[in-house]
């Protein structure tokens, strides 16, 4: 299992809220407003709970959240913040999709998931989901695509390294990666669900100069696992970026899409 940090999703979560995709938000809540009450909406790979504070206060009271990890530590953290009135806590290894919670459950939700799963292991997914024609809202996939304020010469190719490293295990198979978003589509448009899909992009500027950090440190050991760049220049380019982070046009860019599938029948 490999771990996510919470610190590193507590820095993410203000600016993964504001990068959600308004409409698709909307439309999200109209489904489950629109189902006979009360609705349960399952979160997989919860983490600490970050979806369901971006979202649960879109939905009618009375909803129900079931939120699922394999990480016990996040769980735990998720139930320390939230309580339990109204949501359960399921510990469970989405390597077995079969065995997820499902009853009573309209739509299941993901935030910065599905770009970690392989392409079979979403085919799986998508594929018991589309068995209970449940829906999917899966927010938050990163797309590939990094852009700084003030370029370096070496930009394109630490994005480059970093990108071909999201595509390795993550313990889900080969990952995705930035072609997440384009699979599910083409997969979810096969099983008969109206996909509807929308950048949701972190703008990160010297307010965010924390989570930055954190983004630019984070990239350092896949693109040294990747080879093509030598430390020197991997340091080099480093002490570049840190070096403008909390300075004029020191920001960036980090794309991601949100998409909502909900079964056309
Ligand atoms: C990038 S984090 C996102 C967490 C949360 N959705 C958020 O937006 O803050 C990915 C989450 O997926 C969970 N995860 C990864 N592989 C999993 C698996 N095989 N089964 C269940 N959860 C898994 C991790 O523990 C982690 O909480």
């Amino acid at each position: 299992m490999s771990g996510f940090d919470a610190k590193w999703l507590r820095l993410r979560e203000p600016v993964d809220g504001l990068a959600r995709d308004v409409a698709l938000v909307d439309a999200f809540s109209r489904y489950v407003a629109d189902r006979a009450p009360p609705a349960t909406v399952l979160d997989i790979g919860c983490g600490t709970g970050s979806t369901y504070r971006s979202l649960s206060q879109h939905l009618p009271a009375g909803t129900n959240w079931r939120l699922l990890d394999y990480d016990p530590s996040l769980l735990a953290a998720a139930e320390k913040q939230l309580g339990t009135d109204g949501i359960e806590f399921v510990r469970h290894d989405l390597n077995q999709p079969d065995g997820m919670p499902l009853d009573g459950v309209a739509i299941v939700t993901a935030s910065a998931f599905f770009d970690l799963g392989s392409a079979a292991f979403c085919d799986r997914l998508l594929g018991v989901l589309a068995a209970r024609r449940i829906g999917l809202y899966a927010a938050l996939n990163y797309d590939g695509r990094v852009e700084w304020q003030r370029p370096h010469p070496l930009d394109q190719r630490v994005v480059a390294d970093f990108n071909r490293h999201q595509l390795t295990d993550k313990g889900l198979g080969p990952a995705l990666g930035p072609n997440a978003t384009e699979h599910l589509r083409t997969k979810l448009d096969a099983l008969s669900y109206d996909v509807s899909i929308a950048p949701s992009v972190w703008r990160i500027g010297r307010d965010e100069a924390d989570l930055h950090i954190a983004f630019l440190r984070g990239l350092v050991d896949p693109v040294l696992e990747i080879g093509t760049l030598q430390p020197e220049e991997i340091g080099e380019w480093m002490a570049f970026r840190l070096a403008y982070v909390r300075g004029e046009r020191g920001g960036c860019e980090v794309g991601h899409h949100d998409l909502l599938a909900l079964p056309r029948d």
